[in-house]
């Protein structure tokens, strides 16, 4: 069974072959970094645009790399929520045109699940029930997985998701956008010390399988900025503009340590509360691009290996938006007996 998958929900234009929902044929990933650098963060309009230049050829790129033709696809699946709703539109748009040319089956399929299908691509099946995290730009959320397609929601962020966290982390140390990978270098650059500052893990309330990521992205702003000064109280001096350290590299470095080590704590914290209020299950799942982050990913399999789980995270090409792991996703789905048709609609939120 060989299905085309087609992804382009943000700011990547991305296509892909799989075989039988594991086995990558071929991945083609365009990114739009450049395009969006200079704005700080990704503008909407300009991503649709640049869907619409990248998606013919990426798809050619796609089918190309695969050896395989047009006539030997058995379905079109692609990611139809959630995202920019421009830009799910154009790759939506390529996928039904696809889909009706061809007479085979088009499969929708839900970006966020298909990250944690990431990790199953060119593997096996792991065991379930299975523990599911998906820790990305958009989305930081906790599922109870029953098979791969049995989700359910235990919590997710209740404000910025944690890659947003480390974006505007990286946009307060001027590192750039994006900047979830610099702020991974920098904190394991030689000498860092990630207990230069306390920065604040967010618990909520005591049985919260949810996440809060906006009050250390703050605390790190105001190490960086100093506080806000209290307006001035008529008939008193005003209050004195704290010193503010120089930002030198060194301190760069460690407030970069030191949030990543918050950002473990946090993380880390609520997977062992949902292991031990839903548990036990006999996998972690973990996808989404910050699954890509060396301090996580080696605190994901300490925490699996603590626990007696089976680790399943992404190699590194699957981390981040692709195409691959909605052709697999949208494999299984097919094979589950999932029809969508041309009446599919392009929606910014996730199914659950
Ligand atoms: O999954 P993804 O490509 O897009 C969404 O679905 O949102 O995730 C992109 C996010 C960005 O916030 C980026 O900064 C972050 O993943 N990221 C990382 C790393 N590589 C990418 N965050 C931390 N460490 C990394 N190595
Ligand atoms: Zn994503």
């Amino acid at each position: 069974m060989i299905v085309l998958g087609i992804e382009s929900s943000c700011d990547e234009t991305a296509a892909s072959v799989v075989e039988d929902g594991h086995r990558v044929r071929s991945s083609i990933v365009a990114s739009q970094y450049e395009l969006h650098a200079e704005y700080g963060g990704v503008v909407p309009e300009i991503a649709s645009r640049a869907h619409e230049q990248h998606i013919v050829p990426v798809i050619d790129a796609a089918l190309d790399e695969a050896g395989v033709s047009r006539n030997d696809l058995d379905a079109i699946a692609v990611g139809h929520r959630p995202g920019l709703i421009g830009s799910l539109l154009v790759g939506l748009s390529a996928a039904k045109a696809m889909s009706w040319a061809l007479g085979v089956p088009l499969i929708g399929v839900d970006h966020v699940h298909a990250h944690l299908w990431a990790g199953m691509l060119d593997r096996g099946l792991p065991a379930f029930p299975a523990l599911g995290l998906v820790v990305s730009g958009g989305h930081t959320s906790i599922y109870s997985m029953r098979s791969p397609t049995e989700l359910k929601r235990l919590g997710a962020t209740i404000d910025d998701a944690v890659g947003e966290a480390y974006d505007k982390v990286a946009a307060i140390l001027g590192l750039g956008h994006p900047g979830g990978s610099k702020i991974d270098e920098l904190g394991r650059a030689e000498g860092a010390d990630d207990r230069a500052f306390d920065f604040p893990v967010s618990r909520l309330a005591k049985e919260s399988l949810d996440f809060s990521f906006s009050g250390l992205k703050t605390a790190v702003l105001y190490e960086v900025r100093g506080r806000p000064t209290p307006p001035a109280i008529k008939g008193k001096p005003p209050l004195p503009v704290p010193d503010v350290p120089e930002l030198t590299p060194e301190r760069t470095r460690d407030i970069a340590a030191s949030f990543q080590r918050a950002v473990e704590r946090a993380v880390v914290l609520k997977l062992e509360r949902a292991i031990e209020q839903h548990g036990p299950f006999r996998t972690l799942v973990v996808g989404g691009g910050v699954s890509a982050n060396t301090r996580l990913r080696s605190a994901f399999a300490q925490l699996a290996d603590r626990n007696g789980m089976e680790l399943v995270i992404p190699a590194m090409a699957y981390c981040i938006d692709n195409a691959a792991m909605i052709a697999g996703l949208g494999g299984v789905l097919l094979n589950n007996g999932r029809r969508d048709d041309l009446m599919l609609s392009a929606v910014p939120t996730t199914g659950c």
